[in-house]
C-alpha cells in the first residue's frame, strides 16, 4: 500500500490531498498545527501529526514522529502569502513569517524526510508557485511571496543532489480557489489536486531538475 506524508494539511490544497490520496487507497499521514486541523485530517481516515513548520523546535520532532517509516510520497504544502509589491518595503515580521513558513520549514523538513523517501525510492514534491519564476515575473505583486517561492525552488533542486534515490521536484498547483487563492481563482481545489496527482504519478528520474505546472506542463524558464 502506498504511504503518503502531507505537510500542511489543515485546509485548502493540503486537506484535499489527504481526501484524494485516502480515497485512492493510500495510507496517509498528514500534519497540521491546530486541533481543528488535526480533527479534519483524522475525520478523513488519515493519521494526524502536529507540526508547525515555522517553529524549528516543532519541526525538529518530525524525524522522531516518523521513525521507521518508508514514504512513497511526501508533499510539502504549507505556505503563506504576502500581498504587497516593491513600492512598499516588507516589514520584518511579514518577511520572517513568509520565509520561515515557505522556505525555512521546507529546508528543515527535507533532511528529516528525504531519507525516508529514499528508503522507498519515492518522491518528495514541494508545492511552489509560478510566482516564484524569475523568467516569468511580470510584476512585483506578492513581492515577498515571489522571493520565498524562488528560494524554495532552489532549495528543492539543490537538495536533489544529496538524495539520489528519491525524486525531489517543485510543482505549482495552478491558481486555486482556496483561502489563499480566493473565490475568483481559475480552478477548484478538487481539479488542482486531481491534476497534480496525475502529474506526480507520471514523474520519473528523467524529470530531475524540472519545474512543473499542476497539469504536467513544464515551465520553460525558472
Ligand atoms: N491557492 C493558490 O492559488 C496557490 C497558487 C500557487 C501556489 N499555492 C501554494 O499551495 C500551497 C497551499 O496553498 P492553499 O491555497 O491551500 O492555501 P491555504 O488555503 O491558505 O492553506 C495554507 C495551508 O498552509 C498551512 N500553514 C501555514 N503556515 C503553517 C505553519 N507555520 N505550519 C504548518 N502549516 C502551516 C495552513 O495551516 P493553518 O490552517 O494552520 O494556517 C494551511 O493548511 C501553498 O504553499 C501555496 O503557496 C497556492
Amino acid at each position: 500500500m502506498m504511504k503518503v506524508l502531507i505537510i500542511g494539511a489543515s485546509r485548502g490544497i493540503g486537506l484535499e490531498c489527504v481526501r484524494q490520496y485516502t480515497r485512492e487507497g493510500a495510507q496517509v499521514l498528514a500534519t497540521a498545527r491546530s486541533d481543528e486541523g488535526l480533527h479534519k485530517i483524522t475525520a478523513l481516515g488519515a493519521k494526524a501529526l502536529r507540526l508547525d513548520v515555522a517553529d524549528p523546535q516543532s519541526v525538529s520532532g518530525l524525524a522522531w514522529m516518523l521513525e521507521g517509516e518508508k514514504l512513497d510520497l511526501a508533499l510539502y504544502v504549507a505556505g503563506v502569502y504576502t500581498q504587497s509589491g516593491a513600492t512598499t518595503p516588507p516589514t520584518r515580521e511579514e518577511f520572517d513569517r513568509t520565509m520561515h513558513t515557505n522556505v525555512l520549514g521546507a529546508m528543515q523538513t527535507i533532511p528529516q524526510v528525504a531519507p525516508l523517501v529514499e528508503e522507498a525510492q519515492g518522491k518528495f514534491i514541494v508545492i511552489t508557485s509560478g510566482m516564484g519564476s524569475i523568467g516569468e515575473a511580470e510584476s512585483s505583486f506578492g513581492w515577498t511571496y515571489r522571493v520565498s517561492k524562488a528560494a524554495l525552488n532552489m532549495a528543492v533542486i539543490a537538495a536533489q543532489h544529496d538524495y539520489p534515490k528519491a525524486l525531489l521536484l517543485p510543482i505549482c498547483p495552478g491558481w486555486v480557489r482556496t483561502d489563499m487563492g480566493g473565490p475568483h481563482a481559475s480552478i477548484s481545489v478538487e481539479e488542482s489536486v486531481a491534476a497534480m496527482r496525475k502529474t506526480i504519478a507520471a514523474m520519473t528520474a528523467k524529470d530531475k531538475g524540472k519545474y512543473f505546472h499542476h497539469d504536467g506542463r513544464v515551465y520553460s524558464s525558472w
